[in-house]
C-alpha cells in the first residue's frame, strides 16, 4: 500500500504513542480534582501548554486547547462574532469548511484568491471596511497546498487599524489563520506571522485526531462556546483530554523540530513528482502556486478524466490519494477551492490531490505514476 494522502490524515508517531499512554492508563485523574495525583496531571497540562506557547512564541495563558482544528476554528470565528454582534467577518474564498460554514452564519464576505489560490492583498484592502472586527486567511491551503502571505496581511491589517484609530473608530480589526495543514512545516511564530488567533491540530501532524489548540493573542475578548465547568479559562468547558494534549504537544515538538530536513526532504520527492507527471501524462496541469506551496502536496488536473474513476482504479493497485478534502470527498458538489481558482467544474472533477509524508519515497512515486499510467 501506498499512502498518499497524508493532508487527510497522518500516522501516529510512535513517540507520541509513548507520549500519551500513561495518561490512558495509571495518570487517568481529572485535572480539576483536589488531591495530590490529580494536581500532578493538572501541572502537566500547564507543561503541555508551556510547549506549545514555545512554538508559537506565546504565552501560555495564550493557548487554549480544543478538540481539534474544527473546534479552534469555530471557537475563533463564533467567539468573536458573538462578542461583536453587528460586526462583520472576511474569509478566503478557498477556506476549510469548518472557517466558512460559521463565517456564513454572520455578516460576512469572502475575499477572491487568483488562478494560483493566493489571497489577493488588493482585493482585500478593498473589501475591509469600518465594520470588519475578523478577517481569516487560512496559512497553507488543504487542497492544493498554496501558502498564504499572512506577514502582508497582518502588516495591511496593521495599517487599517491605525488609520481606524485616527479616526476614533474604536472596533478592533483581528487576523485569525488556520495553520492546520502548516504547522509540520512552516514557522508558527505568531508575532512574526502578526496574527492574533491561530488554528492548530494534531491529527495533521502525526498526534491524535480530536486533539488540537487555538491561540489567542492576550487582550482579545472572545465569547465561550461550550458552556460547563469551566475549564480552558471557561471559553470550551469540558475534563480535559489529557492524553489528546500530551500527544498533540509531542507531536507539534516533533512536527517543529523537524521541519526543515523534512521540508526539504520532501521538497525534493515534491519536484520529482511533478517532473514525472509532466513527462508521463498528457496533458496534465498542476494546480496551485509552485513557489508558495506546501513541500508534500501535488495537486494536478486530467483534462478529460474522471477522479472517482481514478481514485478507484489507484486504490485497487494500491494507491491511496484524494479528491479534495477529506470532508468535500464523499459530497457531490465541485471543489470550492478550485471553482475559486477559475477552473471549471468539470476540470475540479478530474483532478487529483497527493499529499507526501514522513514515509513517502521516491519509489512511492515512481510506483504512483506508473500505476496512475495503467488506470489512465
Ligand atoms: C485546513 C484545515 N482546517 C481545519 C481542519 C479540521 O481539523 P479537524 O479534523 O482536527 O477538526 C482540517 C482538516 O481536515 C484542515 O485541513
Amino acid at each position: 500500500m501506498i499512502y498518499l494522502d497524508y493532508a487527510a490524515a497522518t500516522p501516529l508517531d510512535p513517540i507520541v504513542l509513548e507520549a500519551m499512554q500513561p495518561y490512558l492508563s495509571e495518570q487517568f485523574y481529572n485535572p480539576s480534582a483536589q488531591y495530590l495525583a490529580a494536581q500532578t496531571i493538572a501541572k502537566d497540562v500547564q507543561a503541555a501548554r508551556t510547549r506549545v506557547a514555545h512554538w508559537l512564541g506565546a504565552r501560555q495563558s495564550e493557548i487554549t486547547f480544543t478538540s481539534g482544528g474544527t473546534e479552534a476554528n469555530n471557537l475563533a470565528i463564533r467567539g468573536i462574532m458573538e462578542t461583536y454582534p453587528d460586526a462583520k467577518v472576511l474569509v478566503s474564498a478557498i477556506e476549510h469548511e469548518s472557517v466558512l460554514a460559521p463565517a456564513k452564519h454572520y455578516d460576512y464576505a469572502e475575499i477572491p484568491v487568483d488562478q494560483n489560490g493566493i489571497v489577493n492583498l488588493q482585493m482585500l484592502a478593498d473589501v475591509i471596511d469600518d465594520k470588519t472586527v475578523l478577517v481569516s486567511v487560512m496559512y497553507a491551503n488543504n487542497e492544493v497546498g498554496t501558502i498564504q502571505p499572512i506577514r502582508p496581511i497582518s502588516s495591511l491589517i496593521a495599517e487599517v487599524r491605525r488609520s481606524r484609530l485616527q479616526r476614533g473608530i474604536k472596533l478592533p480589526l483581528l487576523l485569525h489563520t488556520d495553520a492546520c495543514q502548516a504547522a509540520n512545516y512552516l514557522d508558527l511564530h505568531a508575532a512574526r506571522l502578526g496574527v492574533d488567533l491561530m488554528t492548530i491540530n494534531g491529527g495533521k501532524i502525526y498526534g491524535p485526531k480530536q486533539s488540537g489548540a487555538l491561540y489567542i493573542k492576550a487582550g482579545v475578548t472572545i465569547s465561550p462556546q461550550i458552556l460547563g465547568g469551566g475549564q480552558e479559562k471557561g471559553l470550551r468547558s469540558g475534563t480535559e483530554n489529557v492524553a489528546g494534549i500530551m500527544g498533540f504537544v509531542e507531536a507539534l515538538d516533533g512536527a517543529q523540530s523537524s521541519r526543515h530536513e523534512e521540508s526539504k526532504r520532501l521538497q525534493e520527492l515534491q519536484r520529482a513528482f511533478i517532473k514525472l507527471l509532466k513527462e508521463k501524462v498528457p496533458n496534465i496541469e498542476i494546480n496551485g502556486s509552485e513557489k508558495h506551496r506546501l513541500p508534500n502536496n501535488v495537486h494536478a488536473t486530467i483534462p478529460g478524466q474522471d477522479n472517482e474513476r481514478l481514485i478507484f482504479g489507484l486504490d485497487e493497485l494500491g494507491i491511496l490519494c484524494a479528491a479534495g478534502s477529506a470532508c468535500s470527498a464523499s459530497k457531490e458538489e465541485a471543489s470550492h477551492v478550485l471553482l475559486a481558482m477559475g477552473l471549471s467544474e468539470e476540470q475540479a472533477r478530474a483532478s487529483l490531490r497527493f499529499t507526501l509524508g514522513r514515509k513517502s519515497t521516491l519509489e512511492h512515486i515512481e510506483a504512483t505514476v506508473t500505476a496512475l499510467l495503467k488506470v489512465l
